[in-house]
């Protein structure tokens, strides 16, 4: 699988379309994905907090002061983070209040791609050094990651709930969140029963705080945490995409890796769970359909500027007229994971309520969620 866990991850944050796409051209290079953008006003704080880049790109025109303010809680808030500024004009008072806002180094709008290149090299350096050695919280360390694909049944939840659990395994802290939030299954997975959901916490009034987050997720006997659909469909409209932002940004420096399990189709809330995440993987099975559905959703994403996030994970592999190799050609897709059609064991621990990789760790697909839930863990260390 290509990694994606040790490149730099850059937040552009500017209200100019022009200068955003500049930019992205500036940063072609394999060791930089741009993880979103984000214009200069109150909620940008929020989505960058969400994405926790390694380092924010500010471009500054009449908005210098929204930027200032920003940089300096970025500064404040996110050790690790570093602010690097592209300005139209460069004069000491500009260079004074950078300085004082916490921004590590000023270019200009019409500096080379070598130019910001060396910048965000030297400070992503140097503002690693601002870490605290022994953080209890993982901050920059945690990873938001989702499971989607356009095609029900390919064995989105399967894999989410296995994965999590291979991660817990490993001693990872590790919440999952069902936002398939009219027909999620996560629960039935886990065998679990629980009155509180996604539904009942954004009905509290202090809902996106951490305590309140955790007070309405359910502990598995696995040790990962669980945040359960609504219990019925009709519910699922109470929750928005920006409960989803909301929920990921708090509960980020406190889990190591987050997976969110999503329903087969575009909406608010996969929407935002897809922006707001680090990686997602598109579950398919190696047929026509899966083909054309999943060339449909990466057209999709790739408009909205989320495709280096995707890769594939072919699930139910087996004998079929489409081999791996011609299927990711045509995607362009890296591959994050194959897993082998076994329908005996998927369907009598879905049964049992007691995911494989607990029931059945010796089948040949528990092995492999295990490998994979070890590569993510590598590539991000
Ligand atoms: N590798 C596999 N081999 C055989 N069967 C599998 C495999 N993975 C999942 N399944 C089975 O496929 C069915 C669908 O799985 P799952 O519910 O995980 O899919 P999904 O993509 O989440 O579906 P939906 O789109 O409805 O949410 C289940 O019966 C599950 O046990
Ligand atoms: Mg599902």
């Amino acid at each position: 699988m290509e990694k994606i866990f040790d490149k730099i991850k850059v937040v552009v944050v500017s209200d100019n379309i022009d200068y955003r796409l500049l930019i992205k051209q500036l940063l072609a290079s394999d060791d930089v994905v741009v993880a979103g953008y984000a214009n200069c006003n109150e909620t940008a704080l929020e989505k960058v907090k969400g994405l926790y880049p390694d380092i924010v790109i500010f471009t500054c025109t009449s908005q210098a002061s929204a930027v200032f303010e920003l940089s300096q809680q970025i500064y404040e808030l996110m050790p690790g983070c570093g602010v690097i500024l592209l300005s139209e004009s460069m004069d000491l008072q500009l260079l004074n209040r950078a300085m004082e806002s916490g921004i590590r180094k000023v270019l200009s709008i019409n500096c080379s791609s070598n130019e910001l290149m060396e910048a965000i090299y030297k400070v992503s350096l140097s503002e690693k050094q601002r870490l605290p050695d022994d953080s209890k919280i993982f901050g920059h360390k945690s990873r938001v990651i989702s499971f989607f694909g356009g095609k029900g049944g390919t064995g989105k939840t399967s894999i989410a709930v296995n994965t999590a659990i291979a991660l817990a395994q490993m001693g990872r802290k590790t919440i999952i969140i069902d936002a398939d939030l009219q027909f999620g299954d996560v629960n039935l997975l886990l065998n679990i029963d629980s009155k509180d959901t996604i539904a009942e916490l954004v009905h509290e009034k202090n809902a996106f705080t951490i305590d309140t987050i955790k007070s309405f997720t359910v502990m598995h006997s696995s040790g990962i945490s669980v945040l359960c659909a609504p219990k019925s469909p009709e519910y699922a409209e109470y929750v928005t995409g920006s409960h989803i932002e909301k929920i990921i940004n708090t509960v980020r420096p406190y889990y190591e890796f987050i997976i969110l399990d999503l329903t087969p189709s575009f909406n608010d809330i996969t929407l935002a769970a897809v922006e707001n995440s680090d990686r997602v993987f598109l579950v398919t099975g190696l047929d026509i359909t899966g083909l054309r559905n999943v060339k449909i959703c990466v057209n999709i994403l790739d408009s909205l500027q989320q495709r280096e996030k995707l890769a594939l994970i072919i699930n139910k592999e087996g004998p079929s007229i489409i081999n791996v190799k011609d299927f990711q050609n045509i995607i362009g897709l890296p591959i994050g994971a194959r897993i082998s059609e076994d329908t005996k064991t998927a369907v009598d621990c879905l049964n049992k309520g007691i995911p494989f990789v607990i029931a059945a760790p010796r089948a040949q697909i528990s092995k492999q969620i295990k490998a994979f839930a070890e590569k993510l863990y590598r590539d991000m260390a």
